[in-house]
């Protein structure tokens, strides 16, 4: 069965307790947590004060993704707002087997995203120490936009490199994830979706992610 991930980027953050709520009662597998610093993505969303009062209340294990550059600098903040999954962006890193090591040791699972434009082949050293690989399919910043189909020959060729190299990193998609993209998705192997916009734009949230939980 497909893993998600509600990305909380696209809840109502002035009833984001209600939301974090919703979550908890439905068959979301983790909760997605979209930081941004307006300098690796043109947007900013929000940063640690909030994902601590996220983790105060949700009852899933936290998936942080965190769209910042040098993210090494907060591994330990990370870890004190109690997440399970930190993943960091291979393009914001100068020195990534540092980070890993620095995730793991900290105790949490370690994750690497790429941008749409990124190659799979970067990920040849990395993959048998990483717990995660996840595929940006849109431009990080913004929820709501358009799934880039390249995603699918990307998703691929990373299930291809985990195979052969018997790594046992999870695939976890992000960005334009829908009922049509997802079932494309989980054919060609991923491991877990993330969903923002069409799962809180739903008028039944809970049902969209049990459907997508089905795929
Ligand atoms: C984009 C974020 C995504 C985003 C996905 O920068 O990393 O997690 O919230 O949003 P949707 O599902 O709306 O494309
Ligand atoms: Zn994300």
């Amino acid at each position: 069965m497909i893993q998600v991930s509600p990305s909380v980027l696209s809840a109502d953050f002035a009833n984001l307790g209600r939301d974090i709520e919703m979550l908890n009662r439905s068959e979301a597998d983790y909760i997605h947590i979209d930081v941004m610093d307006g300098v690796f993505v043109p947007n900013i969303s929000f940063g640690f004060p909030v994902m601590k009062a996220i983790s105060k209340i949700a009852a899933k294990p936290l998936d942080v993704h965190l769209m910042i550059t040098d993210p090494a600098r907060y591994v330990n903040e990370v870890k004190d707002c109690g997440s399970e999954i930190m993943t960091v962006h291979i393009e914001a890193c100068t020195h990534l087997h540092r980070v890993v090591q620095q995730i793991k040791q900290a105790g949490m699972k370690a994750g690497v995203s790429l941008n749409p434009a990124t190659p799979v082949s970067l990920l040849a050293d990395i993959i048998t120490d990483i717990d995660l690989v996840l595929l940006m399919s849109v431009n990080p910043g913004f929820g709501g936009q358009k799934f880039i189909t390249n995603t699918i020959k990307k998703l691929r060729e990373t299930r291809a490199l985990i195979e052969a190299t018997g790594s046992s990193a999870l695939i976890e998609i992000d960005g334009g994830v829908n009922l049509a993209t997802g079932a494309q998705l989980a054919e060609a192997g991923a491991d877990i979706l993330v969903a923002g916009n069409f799962v809180f734009s739903a008028d039944n949230p809970e049902d969209t992610i049990a459907s997508l939980r089905r795929l």
